[in-house]
């Protein structure tokens, strides 16, 4: 598919990333049939979409008028086989690998051949999950950040099998969205997590050694770099089940000692204090 044959897309899972994903396509033209499993939590999604276009007309960057045609865009579907009607698909399932082979075999099956197929995954490997479909060559990572209409960045992953088409027909995508691609090759981690977890794992070392709180390690950050969010803000609002995780791909695909989940995290973990989803982490949150 070339980029300009492309009208119609399809998105599967309507959770945290499927539902801004979704987002950016409609607000950018394209109709977007976004698939879940169930009713509810499809609606879940429209819901998040709906009250992220109130934001975004608030903020001046979409007109009232503009919300309603945007919102018409979007078609929200359980029946996996209205996704055959799109000219290319991302999948933002689950990040467990049983899920993504059964959401990627059955989407390679009612897709046209000629359709580009993407993964958001954050840390499994392209190039084993363009080795679960047929279409290898027309398989690429597309790794949105959260929140998705926000964000600037889409990471562009180039499996090992990935065509130089289907690559550059990705990143053109990307831009139509108001992104900003950026071209990665497949390892563990991409560059995003590869190099924002040793930052993350190094800033909670130094909370667990007593070299610092969790608020002076952030203001040195913010202050002293320039970064937006502390680094351990940013771990409570990932999630510091998600960022464990994320460290053992990388401890697993690199074999580097230096990726060890820090105990504190893990201990975190382990009493359910998660971050931001569970009111608390390395903060509290009311
Ligand atoms: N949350 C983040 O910050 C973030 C950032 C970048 C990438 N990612 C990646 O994006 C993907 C999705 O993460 P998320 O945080 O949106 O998860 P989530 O749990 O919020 O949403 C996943 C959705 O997929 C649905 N789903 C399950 N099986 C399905 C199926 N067979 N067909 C269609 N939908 C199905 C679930 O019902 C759920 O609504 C993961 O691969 C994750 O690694 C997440």
């Amino acid at each position: 598919m070339t980029i300009e044959t492309i009208k119609t897309v399809a998105v599967l899972g309507a959770g945290t990333m499927g539902n801004g994903i979704a987002h950016v396509f409609a607000r950018a033209g394209y109709s977007v049939i976004l698939r879940d499993v169930e009713e509810r939590l499809l609606q879940r999604g429209m819901d998040t979409i709906g009250k992220n276009l109130d934001r975004e007309v608030k903020k001046g960057k979409l007109t009232d008028a503009e919300k309603p045609a945007v919102l018409a865009r979007l078609k929200p579907v359980t029946d996996m086989a209205a996704i055959a009607a799109a000219d290319f698909a991302v999948e933002a399932v689950p990040e467990k690998l049983e899920i993504k082979r059964a959401v990627l075999t059955d989407a390679d099956r009612l897709l046209r051949p000629d359709v580009i197929l993407a993964s958001n995954t954050s840390s499994i490997s392209m190039t084993a999950l363009a080795a679960m479909t047929k279409r290898p060559e027309r398989f690429v990572g597309m790794h949105f950040m959260n929140p998705v209409p926000m964000m600037v960045l889409v990471e562009v992953i180039r499996a090992l099998q990935t065509g130089d088409e289907a690559f550059a027909t990705t990143m053109e995508l990307a831009k139509k969205l108001g992104k900003t691609p950026v071209a990665v090759n497949d390892a563990p981690g991409f560059v995003s997590n590869r190099v924002l977890m040793p930052l993350i794992n190094e800033a909670a070392y130094a909370v667990m050694e007593g070299v610092a709180t969790p608020e002076a390690v952030d203001a040195v950050m913010k202050l002293g770099m320039n970064h937006p969010m502390g680094p351990l803000e940013l771990a409570d609002f990932i999630g510091l089940d998600v960022c464990v995780d994320i460290l053992n791909v990388l401890l697993d695909g690199l074999g580097d000692p230096k990726y060890r989940a820090c105990p504190l995290l893990k201990k975190y973990v382990s009493a359910g204090w998660l971050g931001r989803k569970a009111g608390r982490g390395f903060y509290k949150y009311t």
